[in-house]
């Protein structure tokens, strides 16, 4: 999850986030280069001597500074598109996750193991343990294996909502009527926190999303727990 004053991305849990971050950074040290060369560019215009104050055009210059920002859209574009398609690909997924939006809360259903179904609110302020985090922590979380390829289905009940984890690299919008999926990989066990991101109604803020990544016997355990009940 984000700490106090971190600007950055929150480090990545999947292997996806982790080759966006690269991205990111690709793509802003892209950024870097140009606002340098533009600002030296503008700089220069501040100590114009004038000496070629009847200079109408230049025929080389143009060629270049046409060509060139074409060619660094290019290195943007591909990567881009790599990733793009990457995140799109579903690779055999060994647990099915749906999960719902409501106005407000999330519910989840588990759709492979005897339709294991439940309803995941936010813990108001008021009723927070020490430990929890506020606005952030739900009464029932989403328990999934780590190492595993997870596929989630999202929809919504009423209005459309956004099941979004920034660690994992998600967000899939929930829209009612619609099921849309998408997959992921937890590489590391833990709590990962996300929220909803499609501004929904009142309580927008107020429907965050926790998963507990757990070893796959742990999941197992949990789910036959509950599949007996
Ligand atoms: Cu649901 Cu915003």
């Amino acid at each position: 999850m984000s700490t106090w004053a971190n600007l950055n991305l929150q480090d990545s849990a999947s292997p996806l986030m982790e080759q966006l971050i690269f991205f990111h950074d690709h793509e802003l040290l892209i950024l870097v280069m140009i606002t340098v060369l533009v600002g030296y560019l503008m700089l220069t215009l501040f100590f114009n001597k004038y000496i070629n104050r009847f200079l109408l055009h230049g025929q080389l210059i143009e060629v270049i500074w046409t060509i060139l920002p074409a060619i660094i859209l290019l290195f943007i574009a591909f990567p881009s598109l790599r990733l793009l398609y990457l995140i799109d690909e579903i690779n055999e997924p060994s647990v099915t996750l749906k999960s719902i939006g409501h106005q407000w809360y999330w519910s989840y259903e588990y759709s492979d193991f005897n339709n294991i179904e439940f309803d995941s609110y936010m813990i108001p302020t008021n009723e927070l343990n020490n430990d929890g985090f506020r606005l952030l922590d739900v009464d029932n979380r989403i328990i999934l294996p780590m190492n595993s390829q997870i596929r989630i289905l999202v929809t919504a009940a009423d209005v459309i909502h956004s099941w979004t984890i920034p660690a994992l690299g998600v967000k899939v919008d929930g829209t009612p009527g619609r099921l849309n999926q998408t997959n992921f990989f937890i590489n590391r066990p833990g709590l990962f926190y996300g929220q909803c991101s499609e501004i929904c109604g009142a309580n927008h803020s107020f429907m965050p999303i926790v998963i507990e990544s757990v070893p796959v016997n742990y999941f197992i355990k949990w789910i036959s727990n509950n599949v007996n009940s």
